[in-house]
């Protein structure tokens, strides 16, 4: 074999990769292996046995791949670091998707369905507002529990395994650069409080700690650019996988799927992803796309059209330099707190 018909083997890292989004990127990344270029698939999960479903999955549709499976909670800085120590083992990292992410869902909101399905109908299907959110919920290690298990045990893992990933390039110039690809939903700052930022007691802790992943991608991406890492943001679109699962309401999610079907047909509304293969279109394109086809500024969206072909479009992140700044220097000092 020559040099340049070498097979490419890169590591891929996905959390949350045992079901919805993040099991579909994992299928995503095998579907493109060829004679150039082969994957080891690192499903990281909290539960052993999902994760063992979840590779059995994958197993039976892209037989002979190497799948792993790495315990993970990403909502305690003990596992994370576990996890971090396990991956000792292995050589390199390509890719990082920090996808594992939950909603406190508590109950339905009545009113506010009533309210939404009559005065915004499209925006309402698009947001969390038929949900009331749990507050004050803490994480063993005494932090908001959504802020952790969406951001700051990420943030956490990113940082540990910056080593790992930048000996990725040093082993192998003829790849992309390793990247960091979050998996981003939509927020505002109307979601978010600087007095409050792990939003313990807020009403939307999903959207606070997504809101601050917009706010700190572009900081981080200036931070692991020294070493020469990059890091993106992509959003998944509205798709109906395990998510709502703690709204015990028999039907509820297949109700879901139904409008979901409506608006897209009937408006055309693209965000509809609603299947998990769909939603990881984007996530897949910032996989592989070459780095000048990039811009980690940008946000990344898997869309669909009308009648299901999928497609990615961006836009430009909206940020505050100052409040990404704020929240990079919160984060980094729980880092220096935690990594003991
Ligand atoms: N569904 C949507 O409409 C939508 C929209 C925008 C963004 N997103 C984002 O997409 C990502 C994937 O969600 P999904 O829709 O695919 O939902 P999902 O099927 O519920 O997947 C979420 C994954 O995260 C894992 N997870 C949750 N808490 C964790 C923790 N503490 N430690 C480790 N893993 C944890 C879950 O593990 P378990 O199976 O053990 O619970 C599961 O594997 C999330 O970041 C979510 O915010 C989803």
């Amino acid at each position: 074999m020559t040099e340049n018909s070498k097979v490419l083997e890169r590591v891929a890292l996905i959390t949350g990769g045992n079901s919805g989004v993040g099991l579909s990127i994992a299928s995503h990344l095998l579907s493109r292996t060829n004679s150039q270029q082969i994957f080891t698939i690192i499903l990281a999960c909290r539960n052993q046995k999902k994760g063992e479903q979840a590779r059995l999955q994958l197993l039976s549709k892209y037989p002979n791949s190497d799948i792993r499976i790495l315990e993970m909670d990403t909502s305690s800085v003990k596992s994370v670091l576990q996890a971090v120590e396990t991956l000792d083992s292995i050589d390199r990292l390509d890719l990082l998707f920090c996808n594992a992410g939950a909603m406190p869902i508590g109950s339905l909101c009545i009113s506010g369905i009533i309210r939404g399905i009559f005065t915004h109908p499209v925006e309402f299907f698009e947001s969390s507002e038929a949900l009331y959110q749990k507050r004050g919920l803490l994480s063993n290690d005494g932090l908001g529990l959504t802020f952790q298990t969406n951001v700051f045990g990420h943030y956490l893992l990113i940082h540990k395994l910056i080593p790992l990933l930048t000996r990725t390039i040093l082993s192998d110039s003829s790849v992309n650069n390793p990247r960091v690809i979050w998996t981003g939903s939509s927020a505002s700052q109307l979601d978010f409080s600087r007095a409050d930022y792990q939003h313990i007691h807020g009403i939307k802790p999903y959207e606070s700690s997504k809101y601050i992943i917009d706010q700190i991608a572009v900081p981080l991406d200036r931070k692991l650019s020294h070493y020469n890492i990059r890091c993106y943001i992509t959003e998944p679109g509205n798709v109906c996988t395990g998510f709502l699962s703690g709204l015990e309401i028999p039907l509820f999610q297949y109700l879901v799927v139904v409008v979901f079907y409506f608006f897209r047909i009937i408006a055309g509304i693209s965000r509809f992803t609603i299947t998990s293969d769909c939603a990881a279109e984007a996530s897949s394109f910032v996989a592989f796309a070459k780095e000048d086809e990039l811009d980690p500024r940008f946000k990344y969206y898997s869309n669909v059209t009308r009648f299901g072909s999928p497609y990615v479009s961006c836009s430009p992140l909206i940020t505050s330099v100052d409040t990404g700044a704020f929240l990079s220097s919160k984060l980094d000092a729980l880092v220096e707190k935690f990594d003991c």
